[in-house]
């Protein structure tokens, strides 16, 4: 059975790259009203123009900005049903000492801090209305350590807050669940090889299933979040990593081995 959002109205922050632009184009082909908001208004536009969906304007840092969407957007085009938060900025790697609070506070504060401002702009409103879905982009980079100082604790802190709004919204029907990618061929990523933060030959050796994840992957299992298919899913956390977390720990007894099944 495949996913209907027969005239809901989607927003996707971070939408006109990456995962979000592919979280946008997995709605808009079911049927979905999808938003895409980002702080890279051109980009909006042209994936909002392949989808015929709606572009804006975002900051998530600034939360006067989120909230003045949120509010345009219910008067103007309907009820949000969907939230995706997909904004984000990847870190450099540095030691303490060399990573600068200038950085640190920057990540934190459109990785975390942002995604706050989203889900609080749009999640009162959905629990006023008594539904919605809600889900955040995390890390796998949250859940293990990694020299990622502020990456990974902002990672980590939006799989807590996705859990405390879950709670809280859970009475009102309004369910809020995160999906961790691991390494997802994305443009962000390929700015990570370029910078030599990354390697594509260990990122794709450490996953158990030997590859990276696509972004439409990703879609797939932000929309079975976001549809009724989940109905009674909410504050999870779903890692969507080509197996990264489970085959990590294998190292340490020399590695992943070829399946004796396989073997000729
Ligand atoms: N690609 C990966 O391997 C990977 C792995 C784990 C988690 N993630 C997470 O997935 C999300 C999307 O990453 P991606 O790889 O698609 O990156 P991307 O760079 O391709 O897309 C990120 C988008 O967010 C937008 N953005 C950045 N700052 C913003 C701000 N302040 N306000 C509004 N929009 C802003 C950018 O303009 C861009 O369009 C991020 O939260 C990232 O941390 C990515």
């Amino acid at each position: 059975m495949d996913l209907d959002f027969g005239g809901r109205v989607i927003v996707v922050t971070g939408g006109a790259s990456g995962i979000g632009a592919s979280c946008a184009r997995f709605f808009a082909a079911r049927g979905g009203r999808v938003v895409v908001a980002d702080k890279n208004e051109a980009a909006a536009r042209q994936i909002a123009g392949e989808i015929d969906g709606i572009a804006a304007a975002l900051d998530v840092t600034q939360e006067a900005e989120a909230e003045a969407l949120m509010a345009r957007l219910e008067d103007e085009v309907g009820p949000i049903a969907v939230l995706v938060n997909s904004a984000g900025v990847l870190q450099r790697t540095a030691p303490p000492g060399a990573l600068t609070m200038k950085e640190w506070d920057l990540v934190a504060r459109i990785d975390l801090r942002g995604t706050y401002v989203c889900c609080a702009a749009a999640g009162v409103r959905m629990a006023k209305r008594r539904g919605g879905a809600i889900v955040n982009i995390a890390s796998v980079s949250g859940m293990r350590s990694g020299p990622l100082h502020s990456y990974g604790p902002a990672k980590a802190g939006v799989i807590s807050l996705t859990e405390c709004l879950a709670a809280e919204w859970g009475p009102a029907g309004v369910r809020v669940n995160t999906v961790s990618p691991g390494f997802t061929r994305t443009p962000a990523l390929d700015k990570g090889v370029d910078l030599g933060v990354l390697d594509r030959t260990d990122m794709t050796a450490g996953s158990a299933l030997g590859r990276l994840v696509e972004p439409e992957e990703i879609a797939a299992a932000v929309g079975f979040l976001a549809s009724d298919l989940a109905s009674a899913i909410t504050g999870v956390n779903i890692a969507v990593d080509a197996g990264y977390l489970v085959a990590t720990p294998w190292q340490a007894y020399g590695g992943l081995r070829p399946s004796p099944e396989t073997a000729t």
